[in-house]
């Protein structure tokens, strides 16, 4: 076989057989296969697309390209959730807690964050102590005791998506439906739990920008998961704004410990009661009317915060932020940021919010950056709120007074002031499995 002929076979419409992808993630993974080859197949794919056959054989590939996780020494049903991405996205913590106080395990690896969307792993992180780095021993203890544990992802998880996205970031190719959902489902089929969540996220903070995108990229992942024997689900929720008041990671963790004690940001606690109870539902706990109620329940008794508790207390971290998010301190710096005019916030762009926290110091540019876990952003207002003139609008935090300005710049530019009051707009569009495709 020749990569050559591969290339061409898809820049022409061609469909690949399972033997031709596993010579190509093989190839690529072995360093056989050169960048640049694989940047053209990737734009050719980008162009013709993939069938689902061929989508199903690259995420089998791609998947079994590293270590496959074995959770089944772990008794009971483990469900995984993924998000697409997002600004102030902290329903990780918030979601595995819940459906943890509710006996369904939790063994998930998240990622950290990049560019304008925050990662999991660094907003844990900001507690002091906490460890993401756990041996695989360690992750199943924790799962075990606690019910839940949440770390980075193994060294060895997937090779072939960290090149391959490694590259379609740098080579144009990353808003491809196929790419995308091979990319994410490769590391859930390989991350080993029987269930997936997948919230697909729309808007101006997304991949997606439309909604028929969002619910063709689910449907393409459900019937991934199905086909690999995970039984599997996604809501589609808005991105259009950011998700609650704050962004930046120990502002992040302040309000997910506020969110499960009942006092968090309506739109916040919506969505994370809705995410908990379709885990729940995937592991036969009920209804979703039944699994609605038992989420709330477990906010009320206080039993959802106190397993968040538990799991940052088995691996290392500091419980006094938990039981007190002010021991996180606050950054040096605090900016207020005022309306320029009178009017309603007729709409934000998520994207240019997240870019400015990550000015800000609350996420990284390259990998290698290093964050200020006490720095990023408190929104006062959002869209379709009304302001006058001088009214705070958000705060920015930050230890370095040099990021102030251009943060500030950026936050202004993405917030636009209108004199009419913007239709609003549903948090939760949709719920896709599968088969099937449910408008809320
Ligand atoms: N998230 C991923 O893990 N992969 C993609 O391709 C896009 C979002």
């Amino acid at each position: 076989m020749r990569m050559y002929d591969l290339i061409e076979k898809k820049r022409d419409g061609g469909r690949l057989t399972k033997d031709e992808i596993d010579f190509i993630i093989n190839g690529y993974v072995d360093g056989i296969i050169p960048d640049y080859q694989i940047s053209a197949w990737l734009m050719a794919v980008f162009f013709v697309g993939m069938d689902d056959e061929e989508i199903l054989n690259l995420t089998q590939a791609m998947a079994h390209s590293g270590d496959m996780v074995d959770l089944s020494p772990i008794e009971g049903i483990k469900v995984d959730k993924h998000s697409t991405g997002g600004v102030g996205d902290k329903t990780t913590l918030i979601v595995a807690p819940i459906v943890a106080a509710n006996g369904v395990k939790v063994a998930k690896m998240s990622g950290r964050g990049l560019g304008h969307t925050g990662g999991t792993v660094d907003k844990l992180e900001s507690i002091p102590g906490y460890r993401t780095d756990l041996s695989e021993k360690e992750f199943f203890d924790v799962v075990r005791s606690t019910g839940l544990s949440v770390i980075g992802q193994s060294g060895n998880l997937t090779p072939a998506d960290k090149k391959l996205y490694a590259l379609r970031d740098v080579t144009a190719t990353v808003n491809s439906i196929p790419l995308i959902a091979s990319s994410i489902m490769s590391k859930k089929i390989a991350a080993g739990s029987d269930a997936i969540l997948l919230d697909v996220k729309v808007g101006s903070g997304a991949f997606m920008r439309s909604v028929d995108d969002a619910v063709k990229l689910a449907q393409v992942m459900c019937r991934l998961g199905e086909m690999a024997g995970r039984n599997t689900r996604a809501l589609i929720t808005d991105m259009d704004k950011p998700l609650g008041w704050a962004i930046g990671n120990s502002l992040e963790v302040t309000e997910a410990v506020n969110t499960l004690s009942g006092k968090g940001p309506k739109d916040l606690t919506h969505e994370c009661i809705m995410l908990a109870s379709q885990m729940m539902v995937l592991a036969g706990l009920g209804s979703e009317q039944e699994c609605e109620e038992k989420a709330k329940r477990v906010i009320e008794d206080g039993s959802a915060l106190n397993k968040l508790m538990l799991m940052v207390k088995a691996q290392g971290g500091d419980e006094s932020v938990i039981a007190d998010p002010s021991n996180f301190g606050s950054a040096k710096i605090v900016r207020e940021v005022r309306a320029p005019g009178d009017g309603y916030i007729a709409s934000m762009d998520s994207e240019g919010i997240g870019v400015a926290s990550q000015i800000l110091g609350a996420g990284r540019e390259t990998l290698e950056d290093t964050i200020d876990y006490l720095a990023g952003i408190i929104l006062n207002k959002k869209t379709g709120d009304k302001v006058s003139k001088g009214d705070i609008i958000a705060r920015l935090y930050t230890n370095d007074e040099s990021k102030i300005e251009a943060s500030l710049k950026r936050f202004l530019s993405s917030i636009v002031i209108g004199d009419n009051e913007p239709e609003s707009k549903p948090l939760i569009f949709a719920r896709v499995s599968a088969d099937e495709v449910i408008m809320y």
